[in-house]
């Protein structure tokens, strides 16, 4: 009678596992309760929250996917989940307006700006990804000649100002994030450097072309001061703190920010290495519907590369230059992939199936669940096909840009 026993234990305590563990323990994806939420909400920075309930099967199949846009935009825009089947949720659900399962927000400017709700029917890593990246309201102005930087300095004199010279198309994603969180403190503004001639002009050595420059102009003056701490997103927070604070002056912050030491812990390093392969899978294109990049980093993949400098090692050692390198495991898989692909297209398999399409419409797409208790069997949405697919992500503006220059803007880095 062992057995039984077992079983009704196991079966006792399902529920609650369910519920505690939704998304997995490494997820980036925090769970917030109504006091956390209402906390978040107090930072004027972009956030995303997905209010779920454990036992809907929408909920459940967005949990990778969503998991992997958090991946992607971890440390910049937080993203929570909130279990609206837990009683002392109820509220914070019924306030938010939920009426459905999964129920996907942007919160563009923490409580101060009026939410905005998710309402594309795939909810495929990649589409909730760039929906966020989109909404960002950064505020950075973006001037495109030489020219324009004097007026633009000129003009918003009575402000601290913070530049960046920068090599890239786009504003970077972690630019914007600043932009958005320091709105009401400092003017923000980007120029692209165009083969370094604006950094020429400027008077930096023609050499550091190609590197992103952060300059700082205090209120009043059109002086500056080049940044020049770490580009990353905690750093620069700190040196924009410190120069709101006003305890130390700019060049103190600078030098505080100078001599700041590096020390990712353990976990932080592990986010960066998952984040790594993802990026590459990006860069081929398929953002990360399209390959198992943590299959490719369980294999040993190092996304930093043998001599990088400030991230050496990681788990694994650094392969020596002169070894013959094993086939990088992220191209291995990929290649797989495609040939299975051409394989099941051969077999003339024109519908979206859950693998192998960029999209996983199958899986993910539909109508939110409506909120029906427990128990209760729910429509599966209809397979949409490849045409039908293509169609909605036109309508929808969730097609996907050009997947290279995005995997770049990614980056907690200038
Ligand atoms: C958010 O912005 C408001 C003003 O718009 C400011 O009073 C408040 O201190 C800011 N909160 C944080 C956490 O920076």
């Amino acid at each position: 009678m062992l057995l039984p026993r077992i079983l009704a234990l196991t079966l006792a305590l399902a529920p609650a596992f369910v519920q505690a563990g939704m998304f997995p323990e490494d997820s980036t994806v925090k769970m917030l309760d109504a006091k956390g939420f209402r906390k978040a909400m107090k930072q004027n920075v972009t956030q995303v929250v997905a209010f779920v309930a454990p036992w809907c099967g929408h909920c459940q199949r967005l949990v990778p996917e969503y998991s992997k846009a958090a991946l992607g935009l971890y440390p910049l825009v937080p993203t929570y989940a909130v279990d609206c089947d837990n009683a002392k949720n109820k509220r914070l659900c019924a306030e938010q307006g939920v009426k459905g399962f999964p129920t996907i927000k942007l919160f563009p400017r923490g409580g101060r700006v009026k939410p905005l709700e998710y309402t594309h029917g795939e909810r495929g890593a990649s589409a909730i990804y760039y929906w966020v990246t989109r909404n960002i309201p950064h505020g950075v102005k973006k001037l495109y000649n030489f020219d324009e930087i004097t007026p633009w300095l000129e003009e918003n004199k009575d402000k601290g100002r913070a530049f960046l010279l920068n090599n890239g198309k786009h504003i970077p994603i972690l630019w914007q994030v600043l932009g958005n969180k320091y709105k009401d403190n400092f003017k923000f503004s980007v120029h692209r450097d165009r083969q370094g001639r604006s950094s020429e002009k400027m008077g930096f050595e023609k050499s550091k072309w190609g590197s992103s420059k952060v300059m700082f102009y205090p209120a009043g003056s059109m002086d500056y001061v080049v940044y020049e701490g770490l580009q990353k997103f905690d750093s620069l927070s700190k040196f924009f703190d410190s120069v709101i604070d006003g305890t130390a002056d700019l060049r103190t912050a600078n030098e505080e920010a100078k001599n700041e030491e590096f020390v990712p812990d353990e976990k932080e390093l592990e986010i960066q290495r998952r984040q790594e392969a993802q990026r590459i899978a990006l860069a081929h294109g398929g953002f990360n519907d399209l390959i198992d990049f943590e299959k490719a980093v369980l294999s040993g993949y190092n996304p930093h590369g043998p001599g990088h400098d400030g991230y050496p090692g990681m788990m694994g050692d650094v392969p020596k230059k002169e070894e013959a390198k094993p086939e990088d495991p992220i191209h291995k898989i990929l290649k797989h992939q495609q040939q299975a692909e051409s394989e099941s297209a051969k077999a003339g398999q024109m519908a979206a199936t859950a693998q192998g399409t960029p999209f996983e419409a199958a899986s993910s797409s539909g109508q939110p669940q409506t909120a029906t208790p427990p128990g209760t069997p729910a429509a599966s949405p209809e397979p949409l096909t490849v045409a039908a697919q293509a169609e909605s992500a036109q309508a929808t503006g969730t097609s996907r840009p050009s997947a290279e220059a995005d995997a770049a803007r990614a980056k907690d880095e200038l």
